[in-house]
């Protein structure tokens, strides 16, 4: 158990972070930060009055809180529009930025397109961490994910370790959930690896994908794993097109608790990670989606899986993708 874990932005994926720690008892003290409800200069004084007492955090602090007793669990919660309470927190772990959202057509922004308004939430992010828990061990999960993590290394300049973004293990997720649905076998016998920037160029690794330790091939034919594969690189998209309202939230956070369960039990487990790349995979100065060993270190050593040529050619692909969004981070100041 930590004595200080915070969550920044508690939306839709934020509230279920604060929930599942509290369940878990990951640390004693959960601090959560939201400036929502967004205060509208335009309307009159007192409408503005009212929302200026609203909170978005304080709100589903108070309604985890009076679940505590039925979870059970004994733990304390701070919520603040501000982010004061950050201080002293051990581990952040950020979803604060805009989701996707469908379009009244049925269409969807790209994650990259979330870019430009996603830059400045982080720039606030990045200077409450500096001002409040610097040496905090932090998980970003706002996305374009991969340049939002590189924003953040820049404006902070932690040990590389310190710092990772959450994209492959949600991926690898998806991925281990299609091929068990179409084995017909536990997701728990199912093991697979998505690699490179966290967008539709994501790289699933079918040489490294296994069902209790045999190959994958065994189990589904070469059209069966093309499609399961294609439907990964989408899968974010197909939820976004489904809900309507926002994007997934459930199986971002708990990919985002399975990182750091593997830091809080100093589990040395290997898990797919987005880590500052030196060298590795022929990338030098990216944020790139990685397996990696997480323990207590944090990101303490990243992996380097021996790919096909095939995969090695769609990393360099994906790579490109997170190189222009990295670039417009650069260009940005
Ligand atoms: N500081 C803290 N929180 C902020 C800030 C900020 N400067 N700006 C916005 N937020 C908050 C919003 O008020 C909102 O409550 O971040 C929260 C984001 O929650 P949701 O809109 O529900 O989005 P969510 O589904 O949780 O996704 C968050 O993770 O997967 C990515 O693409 C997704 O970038 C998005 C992020």
């Amino acid at each position: 158990m930590l004595k200080k874990i915070a969550v920044i932005g508690g939306g839709n994926i934020g509230g279920v972070l604060v929930q599942e720690i509290a369940r878990r008892k990951l640390a004693r003290t959960i601090a959560v930060t939201d400036p929502a409800p967004f205060i509208n200069p335009n309307d009159p004084p007192e409408k503005q009055e009212v929302t200026r007492k609203q909170s978005v955090s304080k709100g589903k602090a108070l309604d985890i809180l009076e679940a505590l007793p039925v979870m059970p669990a004994d733990v304390r919660i701070e919520a603040s529009r501000d982010y004061d309470v950050l201080a002293g927190a051990e581990m952040v772990i950020s979803t604060a930025g805009v989701p996707r959202k469908a379009r009244p057509d049925g269409t969807f922004p790209s994650r990259e397109e979330l870019l430009a308004i996603n830059l400045k939430v982080t720039k606030h992010v990045a200077d409450a961490i500096g001002q409040y828990c610097k040496n905090a061990f932090v998980i970003n999960i706002a996305n374009p994910l991969d340049a939002i993590v590189y924003t953040l290394y820049k404006k902070l300049a932690p040990p590389k370790n310190m710092l990772c973004g959450m994209a492959g293990v949600l991926d690898s997720a998806r991925y281990r959930y299609f091929v068990a649905e179409a084995v017909g076998v536990s997701v728990e016998n199912v093991e697979a690896l998505v690699l490179g920037g966290h967008g539709d160029d994501m790289v699933p690794i079918r040489s490294c994908c296994r069902v209790a330790g045999m190959p994958v091939e065994k189990f589904l034919s070469k059209e069966k794993l093309d499609a399961i594969e294609s439907r990964t690189r989408k899968a974010g998209g197909e939820v976004v097109g489904l809900l309507g309202f926002g994007s997934a939230f459930v199986s971002p956070a708990f990919s985002a608790l399975e990182m750091a369960e593997a830091v809080i039990y100093d589990k040395r487990k290997i898990i797919p990670v987005c880590t500052l790349l030196e060298g590795e995979y022929g990338v030098n100065g990216l944020f790139v989606g990685v397996p990696a060993i997480m323990g207590a270190h944090g990101v303490e050593k990243v992996i380097e899986a021996d790919l096909t040529d095939a995969e090695k050619a769609a990393l360099g692909k994906s790579v490109d993708v997170v190189k222009k969004t990295s670039a417009e981070v650069d260009a940005a100041g």
